[in-house]
């Protein structure tokens, strides 16, 4: 399910505006050199005019952010994927439930282990409701 809704860029919006691929950061924990960042339209409504995510911002139910992890250009490996549904059987504390899916379909790390893998390292300083797009790419 996380695969079908995340495969189609169609009426997600950007971080930054930008669907420029950019050098995965020194804090990384995603293998793949190159990403870029993209937002359904429920969680587009915690982003500001530039495409940044408002401080402060506890995403809405619905939201679907995907992370597209990129090894060169033209070479798309895997989604990162974060949907906010409180009520999933996968959802985490917070209502997250986490994705992580190879362009293939096949499954990287199980929504069932609920973000266990992702979510000490997305609770760092700084981050927005576990997003961290704004920390590393000011
Ligand atoms: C060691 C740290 C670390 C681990 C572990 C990690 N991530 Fe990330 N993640 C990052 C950083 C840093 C970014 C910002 C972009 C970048 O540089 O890759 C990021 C970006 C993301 C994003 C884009 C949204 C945002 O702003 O954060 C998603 C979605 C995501 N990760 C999902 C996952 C999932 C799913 C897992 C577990 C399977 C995971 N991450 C494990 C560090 C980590």
């Amino acid at each position: 399910m996380l695969f079908e809704m995340s495969r189609s860029a169609d009426g997600f919006k950007w971080f930054k505006n930008s669907t420029a691929f950019l050098a995965k950061s020194a804090g990384s924990g995603h293998t793949q050199a190159l990403l870029r960042v993209r937002y359904n339209a429920t969680a587009a409504t915690q982003l500001d005019s530039n495409g940044r995510i408002i401080a402060g911002s506890i995403f809405p139910e619905g939201s679907l952010i995907v992370k597209e992890l990129i090894e060169q250009p033209g070479v798309l490996a895997r989604y990162a994927i974060l949907y906010k549904q409180k009520d999933h059987r996968y959802a985490d504390a917070k209502g997250w439930v986490w994705g992580y899916i190879n362009v293939d379909g096949t499954v990287a790390e199980t929504a069932a282990n609920k973000g266990e893998a992702c979510s000490s390292c997305h609770s760092q300083s700084a981050n927005i409701d576990y997003q961290l797009m704004n920390k590393y790419f000011p």
